[in-house]
C-alpha cells in the first residue's frame, strides 16, 4: 500500500507572521494524521522558521526548487545540501511555473532531480501538459518526454526514492480541476510507462495530483486507484482548507 501524501506548495506567498500562523493552524488542527503524510513547502527564506515550528511534529518540510549544482559561483541559487541543513525532506522540481515562466528545460529539471537525490532530498517531480497540448491530444507524449529526461539521466532506480506530481497546467490556479477520470488516466499512464522499466518501482511510486485541489473535490480525486495524494497550491494557504484536503486523503 502506498501511503498518501498531501504537500502544500506555498509558491511566492508568505511572511514570517504567516508562516507562524499557518503552520500553527495546521498543527493545531491535525490531530492524528489518519495515516496520511503531510508536508509544507514555504519559500526558501522561511524554511528555518518552519523547521523550528515543525520540530517533533509529524509534518515534513520541503522546498519549492533547488539548484542543479552543489556549490560554487551560481549567484542566487540554493543547493540541496543547504536545503538539507535547514530541515528539508522534500523538494519540488520541474513545477510548470519554473518550466514555463523561467524557461527550465526537461534536461535542467532532470539535473535538479539528480542534485536533490545526491543531496539526500526526496524530489517531487512535476509533469503535466499545457492546455493546447491537451487539445492537440499530445498529453501522453508530453508527460512521457518529461519523465524520460529523468529516466535517461538517473535511471528507473531513482524513482524508488522520489515522488511524481501530475499537474495539468490548465488546472493550476484556474479553479478548473481535471475530472477524477482525466487525472486517473494520466496517472495510470505514468505508472505503466515506469512499469516497463521496473514493475516494483512503478508499484511503489507515489503519484500526486495537482491543480485546483480543494477540500470539496479532494476525496473523489484521491479515491482513484493511481492517485496517491495531492500537491496543493492556493488551498494550502489556509489551514482549514488544507486540513480538509489532508482529511480527504485519510
Ligand atoms: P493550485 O496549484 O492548487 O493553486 O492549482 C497547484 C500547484 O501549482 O502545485
Amino acid at each position: 500500500m502506498r501511503q498518501k501524501l498531501v504537500a502544500g506548495n506555498w509558491k511566492l506567498n508568505g511572511s514570517l507572521a504567516m508562516t507562524r500562523e499557518l503552520i500553527g493552524g495546521i498543527l493545531d488542527g491535525m490531530g492524528s494524521s489518519g495515516g496520511v503524510e503531510v508536508a509544507v513547502c514555504p519559500p526558501y527564506v522561511y524554511l528555518p522558521l518552519a523547521h523550528s515550528l515543525l520540530e517533533n511534529a509529524a509534518v515534513r518540510l520541503g522546498a519549492q526548487d533547488v539548484c542543479d549544482q552543489d556549490s560554487g559561483a551560481f549567484t542566487g541559487e540554493v543547493s540541496a545540501p543547504m536545503l538539507r541543513e535547514v530541515g528539508c525532506h522534500y523538494v519540488i522540481v520541474g513545477h510548470s511555473e519554473r518550466r514555463n515562466l523561467y524557461g527550465e528545460s526537461d534536461e535542467l529539471v532532470a539535473r535538479k532531480f539528480a542534485a536533490a537525490r545526491r543531496g539526500g532530498l526526496v524530489p517531487i517531480l512535476c509533469v503535466g501538459e499545457l492546455l493546447e497540448e491537451r487539445e492537440q491530444g499530445v498529453t501522453e507524449q508530453v508527460v512521457a518526454r518529461q519523465l524520460d529526461a529523468v529516466l535517461d539521466l538517473e535511471g528507473i532506480g531513482a524513482f524508488g526514492d522520489a515522488v511524481v506530481a501530475y499537474e495539468p497546467v490548465w488546472a493550476i490556479g484556474t479553479g478548473k480541476t481535471a475530472t477524477p477520470e482525466q487525472a486517473e488516466a494520466v496517472h495510470a499512464f505514468i505508472r505503466e510507462r515506469l512499469r516497463a522499466h521496473d514493475p516494483a518501482v512503478a508499484e511503489g511510486l507515489r503519484i500526486l495530483y495537482g491543480g485546483s485541489v480543494k477540500g470539496s473535490n479532494a476525496a473523489e480525486l484521491f479515491a482513484q486507484p493511481n492517485i496517491d495524494g495531492g500537491l496543493i497550491g492556493g488551498a494550502s494557504l489556509q489551514a482549514e482548507e488544507f486540513l480538509a484536503i489532508c482529511r480527504a486523503a485519510g
